[in-house]
């Protein structure tokens, strides 16, 4: 008889480690993500940083888009510190963004502003690219005023207007909150119908009209980039309800409507999608457009802050 008691019966599967995966790595196979703790500490560092230049409480946060730079020129600036000396800060790489943090002064209101920004197509993750806004945050700031250069969808829209953002589409399908509801950095599933602050919207509307600005309200729709869209995806954008299209801005508004910021929104039309009498977008038109427009973003954002 044998004895089969020692005996090892045959697995009906292969030994884990024999296992080759099938499947294309997915996102369980990469490297472990940033937990909320860790980003938690960086803002700390990034916090501390900013500080030792300036010790300025800000009451509005400023993400100056594309080719928008210059409106820091008129902030009545008591710092200015480079994203380098900064650690964690996301740099900017794309063309026509400084890469500095000013912090000042505009129309009397505390302000700090972001003069550059980064995006997911540079290469960073989403929680890197809001540290900055957790850190305006930290540093004090209620409200958050951000603006972008943007592709026109609605055919009434044209180069050189603004559009104030009344709500966005996100299609980066990523979402700026690192780690688990227990390290949440600010609330996990914040109740945002749209991040963007309903009463702001109706005053940047209303100093517009009252200095005769062609102006629009509309839908942002965000997309990773880096490439302009085809034609195909401007005419499928413009079906799904956007209005204009762009490569920021939903990362850093959700973090902030998350930190219970008031968010306001504004694009700069930069070019208008044809798509059935297609022309090339270039980079340098876009930034040419936005500095033309910079002026009219700049009448209206002074007169929203005078009552801030
Ligand atoms: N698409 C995406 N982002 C943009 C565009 C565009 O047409 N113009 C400026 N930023």
């Amino acid at each position: 008889m044998h004895d089969m008691s020692s005996a090892v019966a045959p697995s009906a599967f292969p030994a884990e480690s024999s296992v080759t995966p099938l499947r294309p790595a997915g996102p369980d196979d990469a490297p472990p993500r940033m937990t909320g703790r860790t980003r938690q500490y960086q803002v700390i560092e990034a916090l501390q940083a900013v500080r030792r230049h300036c010790m300025q409480r800000p009451r509005v946060a400023i993400i100056l888009g594309s080719g928008l730079g210059d409106l820091a020129e008129h902030i009545e600036t008591a710092a200015e510190i480079p994203y380098q000396a900064i650690p964690h800060w996301p740099r900017s790489t794309a063309q026509g963004h400084a890469g500095k943090l000013v912090c000042g002064a505009l129309a009397g209101v505390p302000v700090v502003a972001m003069s550059g920004r980064s995006h997911y197509y540079e290469g960073y993750g989403m929680d890197e690219l809001t540290l900055p806004v957790r850190v305006m945050r930290a540093m004090g700031a209620e409200l958050l005023v951000v603006s972008n250069a943007a592709g026109g969808l609605n055919p009434r829209y044209r180069v050189g207007e603004i559009m104030i953002i009344e709500d966005h589409i996100n299609l980066m399908w990523r979402h700026p909150q690192p780690g688990s509801p227990r390290e949440a950095l600010g609330r996990y599933c914040a109740g945002v119908t749209s991040p963007y602050c309903p009463i702001l919207i109706d005053k940047a509307a209303a100093v517009a009209r009252r200095h005769d600005l062609v102006h629009h309200v509309g839908v942002y729709i965000a997309v990773t980039g880096p490439n302009y869209e085809t034609r195909a995806e401007y005419r499928a954008f413009r079906r799904l309800g956007g209005d204009v299209v762009g490569m920021s801005t939903a990362p850093e508004a959700i973090a902030a409507a998350q930190q219970g910021m008031r968010v306001l929104g504004f694009s700069i039309i930069c070019n208008v999608a044809c798509p059935d009498a297609p022309t090339v977008n270039s980079h340098e038109e876009v930034l040419a457009a936005a500095q033309r427009a910079e002026g009219h973003l700049r009448t209206i954002l002074l007169d929203v802050l005078k009552d801030e």
